[in-house]
Parts: C-alpha cells; structure tokens; sequence
C-alpha cells in the first residue's frame, strides 16, 4: 500500500495535490511520500520484531538526505557501497555504528574514510579486499569488524542484470571456500570476524531463494562457529521485489519474509541484519512528467514527455515496466488507446512503454511514473545537458523541494576550458 491516491478525480501525494507541486516545482520532478517511506520501513521492522535486528536501508536506492533522515529518525540503519554514500549518510545524520559498508570494490581510501568515522561493520567480498582493509585498519590503529560476503550460488530468478548470488556473478566469495576464507581473516590482527553476510539479488518475487540462501547461511554458521569462529551477526542483504504493475503482481510480503528468516535462522541467536532498498523506496516515489506532444506516426500515436531516459533509466536499462497514470483521474470507462510513451532524448532506447493502453491525452497533460522511488533520481544523468529534475518530499499536507533544479548556468559552468583554448 502507498499513499499515492486520487481524490476528487486528481492524483494526490499523501494530502498533497500533484498538480499543486507542478504548478511550483515544473515539470519533470520525483515526488516521495514520508507516510509510505515509513510504512514500508516499520514493516520489515516489524517482520523481525521477534529477533535482534537492524534493518540497514540500502541507500543505493534513493538517497537523498531528506529521505535518510526519515528513515534513520524511524530507526534505520544504512548500508552504503562508496565513501561517498558513507558521507551522505553520515551528513543525514547517521552514526558510523549504524552504518554497514558493502561493495566489490571498496578502495584502500573509502575503507579509510570508514575506519576514521566509525563504521558498523564491512561485508567484505574478497581475500584481496581483506588484507586491504588489514593493513588500513593497522595503519587507524582500530580492529575493523567484518562479515565475509558468501555467494551461494542459488537463482535468484530475477533480471540478469540485478542477479548477484550465482556462482558467475562477480558478487561474494564462494561459500565453499568459506572455510578457509575465515581461517585466512581470523589470522589477520586487525580484523574482527563477527559474522556472514549474504545478498542474492534484487526484485525477487518468489522467496524460495531467499530459503535455499539462508539455509546455506545457517549451515556455514554452525561450521564457522565448529571451527571456532565467533559467527553472532547475520546480514542477510535485501532483494525483496515491489510490485510494479499493480493490476497483475503480488510479490511476497515482509511479514512472510521475516517469518522465512526466523525458520532458517532464527534458532542460531544471532543478530540479523536486512539492507532492503527497493521495497522501502520503491513504490514511495513517483517520477511526474508533462506531455509535450502527441503525435501521431505510422500505425501509432506517440506521447511525447519532458521526462526522459536520463530523468528514469530503468525502462531502456532493464526492460522494466511502469506504471504510467494521468494526474486527471479518468471518468470510469473512459476510452483507452495505445500509445508509445517516450521521452525528447534523441535515441530510441528513450521509450518509457510501446503500445501502452492510456486514456486520451493532450499537450500539457500531467503523468506519473510510478514506483520510481527506488533506483530513479540516483540513476539519473545530465544526458543532453539535462538538468537533473528536482526531487520533493511530501509529509502530510506539506511538501519541501529536498533537491533544487540546477540551472543551466550552474550545468554549464562546471566545464573548464584548458588554458590552450
Ligand atoms: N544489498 C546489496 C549488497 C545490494 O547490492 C543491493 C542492491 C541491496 C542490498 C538492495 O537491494 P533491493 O532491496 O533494493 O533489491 N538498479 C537496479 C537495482 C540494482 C540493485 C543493486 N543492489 C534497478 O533499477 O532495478
């Protein structure tokens, strides 16, 4: 459920009209709703209530300060995947114990950055990464805690590009070389081993691999604790998918999810530790787009937005699919036709949906993509010189603009031009 409605025939953001906001901010912008950013939360919250928990938002997925805030206010962890989102965390607000750092590719200066400000713990992917983040830490003059990233090698049954638990995904250490793998980082002085830490992909819509997963986790667990290894945290990542075309999709619950951790894991006692993005994010945030123009092609007619592939990759990135409604409610039973909804970018790849069943639209017309809130502003480039859009933050009946337009100005003048020019 979000909180993206619409009353009296006009599409609103908790009690906040869209139009409203267009008519100030101007189109295309991202608009996020706090009730839903904070329902999905308190949901996984709940979910684990039973058990010692952190649920580390995945910044990754929207990570403006304002949104941070409102989840880190509500108890939220953080897991970042780059100095630079170790800082914007850390500018929300966050405490480094509340902060875990995941990624591949962690580089000797960003492990620094963490070490100095105070980090929860690092997942760490490789052996290489470890005696890295060794010698740093020794240089701090701190013990770094780590969980080891395990890939399982299970299917997580998503899109290819967002799959990240198969054995020829660049993601984690093999779990059956995990055994020598601890040994390796218990030998290691500035290091202290906690736990494991598991992610097998995103948009997963089905939570028998999350079970085969966390089976593998809770018998790794048993054997690293035989072997002596003080396993007590569990971070099982995130992955739990939304449902993006609402009419036909019903992706598992957290309620269900969290009841999937405690029968794999629960017994172990260990402390769990979740980093879902998408679904605290997802469908909290839409992306609001005017028509441009119609136009009418061969065989179709195209809906032309000021929003494009720059503003929301993911349709030309991963095929995927939105949601896209008029902020006019339409009569029931109005009439539907088919359009290609595209965006002004000069490449095909910048089409939101062919042949998308719509009610008829005109020229300074209002839509909204929705579930844009997870991986759509953070996604977005300057492509064509485009500003990146604005995004605002609805909170009951108020809302705040949380990043401003930049102007052309400020665009323009960030090049510098060499002295032999
Ligand atoms: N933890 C780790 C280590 C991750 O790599 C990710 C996502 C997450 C947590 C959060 O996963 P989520 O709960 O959001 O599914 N740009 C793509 C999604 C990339 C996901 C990358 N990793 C998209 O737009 O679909």
């Amino acid at each position: 459920m979000d909180h993206f409605l619409y009353k009296n025939g006009a599409l609103f953001a908790e009690d906040v009209a869209i139009a409203d906001i267009a008519a100030t901010v101007g189109t295309p912008f991202y608009v996020y709703s706090t009730a839903t950013l904070l329902r999905h939360f308190t949901l996984f919250d709940e979910a684990l209530a039973g058990m010692d928990h952190l649920v580390c938002y995945a910044m990754k997925a929207a990570s403006n300060q304002a949104i941070l805030k409102t989840l880190a206010n509500a108890g939220a962890g953080m897991d970042v995947v780059s100095g630079g989102e170790y800082l914007r965390a850390k500018a929300a607000g966050v405490p480094g114990e509340r902060i875990v750092f995941s990624g591949v590719g962690k580089t000797a200066d960003e492990i620094r950055l963490a070490l100095t400000g105070g980090i929860r713990q690092f997942n760490v992917e490789s052996e290489p990464e470890m005696e890295v983040l060794n010698r740093v830490a020794g240089e701090v003059g701190v013990m770094a805690p780590i969980t080891i990233r395990v890939n399982p090698d299970v299917d997580a049954k998503t899109h290819a590009k967002i799959a990240t638990g198969k054995s020829e995904n660049k993601f984690g250490i093999p779990i059956a070389r995990a055994r020598e793998v601890y040994a390796l980082a218990a030998s290691l002085e500035n290091l202290e081993v906690i736990g494991i830490d598991v992610h097998i992909g995103s948009q997963l819509t089905d939570l028998a691999p999350f079970e085969l997963a966390y089976q593998k986790v809770a018998e790794l667990t048993e054997m690293l604790r035989s072997e002596g290894h003080n396993i007590c945290r569990l971070d099982l990542g995130g992955g739990l998918g939304i449902p993006y075309a609402r009419s036909n999709e019903a992706p598992p619950l957290p309620i269900d999810y969290g009841k999937l951790i405690e029968r794999t894991v629960g017994h172990l006692g260990c402390e769990i530790e979740i980093e879902p993005g998408r679904l605290i994010a997802g469908n909290a945030g839409c992306m609001v787009s005017e028509v441009i123009y119609v136009k009418s092609g061969e065989g179709r007619d195209f809906l032309i937005l000021d929003g494009a592939m720059n503003d929301l990759i993911r349709p030309a990135m991963y095929e995927a699919h939105h949601d896209i409604v008029p902020v006019i409610e339409p009569a029931p039973g109005a009439e539907q036709t088919p359009y290609d909804i595209v965006g002004p970018v000069c490449e095909s790849g910048d089409t939101f949906a062919k042949q998308r069943l719509m009610p008829p639209l005109a020229a300074g017309d209002l839509v909204a993509f929705r579930s844009a809130g997870a991986y759509g502003a953070v996604m977005s480039s300057e492509y064509n010189t485009r500003p990146l859009i604005p995004e605002v933050l609805v909170h009951g009946d108020q809302y705040a603009v949380i990043r401003p337009r930049p102007t052309f100005d400020e665009i323009i003048n960030r090049d510098t031009i060499p002295e032999w020019l």
